[in-house]
């Protein structure tokens, strides 16, 4: 999948690109049939809600389930993220978010790079972001907001919030987010299971929590540029890579046809990767 130039001059303008129903049901139906199997194991990969049994976070599905490591090997995902950086991209980080009917908890106001540069000293913002709903999303299900344009401002002074939910982050002020929202709104991309958002590092989003009887699970990866490398593991592999192999992209059916896949992690996780660790190797 090739980006026209309109396409490009939208995503430099608004920092994110909407693409409606871009994978068919039936691609899709797999993924989400396998999320119950993977939130179900007993695995370090799986965060869930403060005080809840509902998984909001899980990590690195790609190493240990053979549909998501189809996924993360998709042209349709992968060539336009290699087009806009003119390099090749390695996964950096890949997450499955459950956002459960009645317990999904909110994101804080946040950009993704603020992490990659505080915790694992990212160079560049340039590692692109694309989140791939398994659920129709609705107003009510908890959509993901975005600030369109707030991208153009490079790295905001963010705070690490430990204690708001259960998964800690660096996040913007309350005042800050009203000065961006003044300048440039905001905006929920909505749509059915199989929709697909690619959306700028310093793309300024947040979600709020989900009161309806739907779930919201969607998969979220990080494609980072090769030569961008993280310089630090500070936060264990399985969060944020240390696997900088370029991916190789399956043919555009992977998700209908079951293409051989390798999964390192099938067995449990190393336990290098459990870890932070000093000195990046
Ligand atoms: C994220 O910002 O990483 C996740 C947001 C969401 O799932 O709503
Ligand atoms: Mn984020």
């Amino acid at each position: 999948m090739k980006l026209t130039q309109e396409q490009l001059d939208q995503f430099d303008r608004d920092g994110y690109l909407f693409f409606p129903s871009l994978f068919s049901p039936e691609e899709t139906n797999g993924l989400r049939e396998e999320v119950p199997r993977i939130y179900s194991q007993d695995r370090i990969e799986n965060i869930r809600e403060k005080g809840k049994d509902s998984v909001r976070v899980n990590f690195a599905a790609h190493l240990y389930s053979e549909p998501f490591a189809r996924l993360g090997r998709h042209p349709r995902m992968v060539e336009p993220v290699k087009q806009v950086f003119d390099e090749d991209v390695y996964m950096h980080q890949f997450k499955i978010n459950g956002k459960a009917a009645f317990d999904g908890d909110i994101w804080q106001w946040h950009q993704d790079y603020g992490t990659w540069l505080n915790d694992d000293k990212m160079p560049e913002a340039r590692s692109m972001n694309i989140a791939i709903f398994l659920d129709d999303v609705n107003e009510f299900n908890g959509p993901l907001m975005f600030i369109p344009g707030s991208h153009k401002n490079g790295a905001l002074e963010a705070s690490h919030d430990v204690s708001t939910t259960s998964y800690p982050l660096w996040s913007i002020s309350n005042d800050n987010i009203r000065k961006l929202v003044d300048q440039g709104g905001i905006v929920a991309p909505k749509g059915p299971a199989g929709s697909m958002i690619m959306f700028h590092g310093c793309l300024v989003h947040a979600s709020g929590s989900n009161l309806s009887p739907w779930d919201r699970v969607a998969v979220y990866l990080s494609l980072c540029a090769v030569s961008n490398h993280i310089r630090r593991f500070k936060r264990p592999g399985y969060i944020a890579h240390r696997d900088f192999t370029p991916i190789e992209c399956l043919p555009d059916d992977c998700l209908i046809n079951p293409y051989p896949v390798d999964l390192p992690w099938k067995d449990g996780t190393p336990a290098i990767e459990k870890q932070g660790l000093q000195e990046a190797a």
